[in-house]
């Protein structure tokens, strides 16, 4: 793809809102620190009380590139929660750059 007319900081901006997906936007906010996606209660079975439950999703500002593509690569059986990508290595590069450079 030619994409010099846009920087590779506004590419990879752009895969982050919309990864031919749910955009990562939505679950990892700026990808900084960890978001509470999900609230929920549930019935703990020893004590039959209600406690309550979170779906977190981590920070990703700080891992290295290569977990960053694992788990990008991973099969969506590995997570109950994040989708799966097929993202080529290119579109990771520039999604992995903006992350780290996003203000
Ligand atoms: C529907 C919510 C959701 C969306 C959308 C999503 N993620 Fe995630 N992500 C999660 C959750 C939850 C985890 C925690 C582990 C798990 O359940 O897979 C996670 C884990 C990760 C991790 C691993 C972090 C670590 O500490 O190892 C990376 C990297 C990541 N996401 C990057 C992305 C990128 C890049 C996108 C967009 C292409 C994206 N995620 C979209 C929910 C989401």
């Amino acid at each position: 793809m030619d994409n010099s007319f846009i920087t590779k900081f506004e590419y990879g901006a752009m895969l982050y809102e919309n990864p031919r997906g749910v955009g990562c936007i939505k679950c990892h906010g700026k990808g900084n620190k960890a978001v509470v996606i999900a609230r929920y209660k549930e019935k703990d079975k020893k004590t039959k009380k209600l406690v309550e439950k979170k779906i977190i999703a981590p920070a990703i500002s700080n891992v290295s590139f290569k977990d960053f593509v694992d788990k990008l690569k991973s099969d969506k059986t590995e997570s109950k929660v994040m989708p799966t990508y097929f993202l080529t290595t290119e579109e990771m590069k520039s999604l992995y750059y903006y992350i780290k450079n996003i203000k």
